[in-house]
């Protein structure tokens, strides 16, 4: 491996908090857990099997939409910019991006350090003239980068794929929007992948798949949480739970107990009645109008958006007015 063009900066996510988060988060009147847990070794092996689901359209919809509109979508994010992409993970999705743009320097950031290590070596030896800075962090709390080089005196742009935004509520989306355009900067931008509002059939179908991969990962969480935290949930004593709410425009997911149970976690203990679930994920589908009219109460210039023929998934190019 080449050090002078890949380097990985450990920001150290989420170690110290999991536990304090996961005992909080059960806690609450109503259980719930961050997804940001999701991605251990093998929850990133579980998500990658979940993209390639015949009823999980968005990875394969957004994939194609970048390889058919790269060359468009470089022209509005312009040459010589540093690209960072929040929540990189495979970074399959960044291939055509990074071939049609030509950036000076690629920083992929994400929670998973394993997957990050992985694929940044593997996109450092595909482009031999871009400098691939990794950065291991939680981006929903990244205000800052790590000071590199240049890095900071360049144009910024950053790629956030895979309708992760979803992941917030509105009122979150909104705030970690503000962060992301103060991270770009003035004459900075940002692209982001959105998946749209549907046909509730196709969403449901996309979260319940027949194969049970999106139950497994769902229920990796309690083995993480057993193997991590030193608790005892007994996976069979809980099923995944996902539906869309078309009243908030989301999915959620949960782990719902089958019977009457408790479960024991760092010294303590958390009861469930049967039926309690505990929310896993919530899932926020936006029309391209909602869209763009979050990115602007945001403070971005919404101008250009790209939808797939079938108007399953969007593309947004929101740039930072100077
Ligand atoms: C990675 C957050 C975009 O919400 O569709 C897939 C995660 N959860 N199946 C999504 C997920 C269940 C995914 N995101």
């Amino acid at each position: 491996m080449n050090h002078d063009r890949y380097s990985f900066h450990d920001l150290h996510p989420a170690a110290e908090s999991f536990l304090e988060e996961v005992i909080a988060g059960l806690s609450r009147p109503r259980k719930e857990l961050s997804p940001k847990y999701f991605y251990d070794a093998r929850g990133c092996e579980l998500f990658d099997a979940i993209c390639e689901l015949p009823e999980y359209y968005p990875t394969r919809t957004e994939m194609a939409m970048m390889q058919a509109h790269a060359a468009e979508m470089a022209r509005h994010l312009g040459p010589g910019s540093v690209l960072i992409e929040y929540g990189s993970g495979n970074s399959r999705k960044t291939h055509a991006l990074i071939a049609a743009l030509g950036p000076i320097a690629y920083v992929p950031v994400d929670i998973a350090g394993g997957q990050l290590k992985t694929s940044a070596a593997r996109l450092a030896a595909a482009f031999p003239g871009l400098g691939v800075v990794a950065v291991c962090a939680d981006y929903s709390r990244l205000l800052k980068l790590p000071e590199i080089d240049n890095i900071s005196a360049r144009r910024r742009v950053i790629y956030f794929p895979g309708s992760t935004i979803g992941n917030f509520t509105v009122s979150e989306a909104l705030e970690f929007l503000g962060y992301a355009r103060a991270l770009a900067g003035a004459g900075g931008a940002m692209l982001i992948g959105v998946d749209l509002k549907k046909d509730h059939a196709l969403l449901n179908a996309a979260y319940n798949d027949a194969r049970g991969v999106t139950a497994e990962f769902n229920l990796n969480l309690l083995c993480r949480i057993n193997r991590e935290l030193g608790a005892d949930f007994d996976l069979a004593g809980f099923r995944h739970h996902a539906f869309y709410d078309a009243a908030v425009g989301r999915i959620e997911m949960h782990l719902q107990s089958l019977r009457e149970q408790q479960v024991a976690i760092g010294g303590q203990a958390f009861r469930f009645s049967d039926g309690e679930t505990i929310h896993t994920e919530n899932s926020y589908k936006y029309s391209t109008d909602e869209f763009r009219q979050l990115a602007r109460q945001a403070g971005f210039d919404a101008s250009h958006c790209w939808v797939d023929p079938q108007q399953l998934f969007s593309v947004h190019y929101l740039a930072v007015p100077r």
